[in-house]
């Protein structure tokens, strides 16, 4: 079985002796020749620049053996085309921040395939990199997540402004959301097209928000970009940190793969989101620990999921810079040891 049958059997909730690892940032600044080859570049001309892309994409897979490439881009690129000003430092700015809803109004229709070709120029050329026989993953960000960063936020302590602006101008908010889904849509197309095998829609901050704000302000637009791809045909993975308390509401999603942070137990997750596959989980913070550590806690994730068909090993969120690489090591030595027995 190729890297790319195991992930796609895994995707489609069938039993393999094998799981799966791929990891969220998995090209970064915790790995040396990442390092090395991005000091030519800024962030955003690497991300420009598909050859360079499919290099960066590459390298994580190589070097670590993980079972599954992301292609190497960000989730706010998408808001250049909107007509708004975005820095890398390397955590983003974004100017003007969005706090009027007149704001709104300036903000451009464009079409991804103009002005985001170079996302699907990547992956034809990450593609040819690393050949027919990897997976090839897609992604974007959700509405909701990119509406926050339009609204300014850094970090969890100012989240509040996201929240200021949808309850003050919900008529504008729904409107955007709407748009950003369009625009989202139109891209996810555009990446399954260029060959990505599937794509994740990531909604880092959705899980900030209690059951009803969800259900109001990111739930309904993840649904239509899910729903959509799904009668294309394509596959699709969400993504949300933190979302325990909305697991009910993405049982109904047409998602294939549900992401999940540390903090939802993976085989109630498995449970609640059956026929799903269930990704995640290992809290990226445990990996800057002894690796005894790392490999007792991937044994006993595995372990306890070896029962579910269709799992994918991921960390909760993105791994942190100064994570050793030889603890990302013995992980992925650790996931391909196991093997899964049909109960
Ligand atoms: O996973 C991968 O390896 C693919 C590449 C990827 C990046 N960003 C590269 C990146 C992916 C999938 C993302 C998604 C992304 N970007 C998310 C959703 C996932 C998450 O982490 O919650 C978000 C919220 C962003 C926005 C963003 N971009 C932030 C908050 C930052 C700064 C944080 C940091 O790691 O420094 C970025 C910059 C960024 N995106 C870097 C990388 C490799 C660092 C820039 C650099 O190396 O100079």
């Amino acid at each position: 079985m190729t890297k790319r049958e195991l992930f796609l059997a895994n995707l489609r909730g069938e039993y393999t002796d094998k799981t799966p690892i791929w990891i969220m940032r998995q090209a970064g600044r915790y790995l040396p020749e990442y390092r090395e080859y991005k000091r030519n570049f800024t962030f955003e001309q690497l991300c420009r620049t598909p050859k360079a892309v499919a290099e960066v994409t590459a390298q994580p897979v190589e070097i670590l053996d993980l079972d599954a490439a992301i292609i190497f881009s960000d989730i706010l690129l998408i808001l250049e085309p909107l007509g708004v000003n975005l820095k890398f430092d390397p955590g983003p700015t974004v100017a003007p921040i969005l706090e009027r809803p007149e704001q709104i109004e300036k903000y451009r229709d464009f079409d991804p395939a103009n002005h985001l070709w170079f996302v699907a120029e990547a992956l034809i050329e990450t593609r040819k990199r690393i050949g027919p026989d990897l997976p090839l993953l897609g992604f974007c960000g959700a509405p909701f997540t990119l509406f926050c960063y339009l609204c300014g936020i850094k970090g969890a302590k100012d989240f509040h402004k996201a929240v200021k602006f949808a309850i003050n101008y919900p008529e504008a908010t729904a409107r955007l959301l709407g748009s950003l889904t369009d625009v989202s849509l139109g891209y996810l197309r555009m990446q399954v097209k260029a060959g990505a095998d599937s794509v994740q829609i990531f909604d880092t901050w959705a899980g900030e928000l209690a059951a009803e704000e969800f259900s109001q302000w990111s739930l309904p637009y993840i649904r239509r970009i899910t729903d959509e791809l799904s009668k294309d045909g394509a596959y699709t993975s969400v993504y949300i940190k933190g979302a325990y308390h909305l697991l009910d509401q993405l049982s109904g999603l047409k998602a294939n793969i549900i992401s999940v942070d540390w903090r939802a137990p993976l085989s109630e997750a498995a449970r609640r989101l059956a026929p799903k596959t269930i990704q995640g989980n290992l809290d990226p913070n445990l990996l800057l620990g002894p690796i005894d550590l790392v490999v007792r806690k991937a044994g006993a994730m595995l372990e306890e999921m070896a029962a579910y068909p269709g799992y994918i090993f991921n960390l909760g969120h993105g791994i942190l810079p100064e994570t050793p690489v030889a603890n990302v090591r013995a992980l992925v030595e650790t996931v391909h040891a196991f093997e899964r027995k049909k109960r």
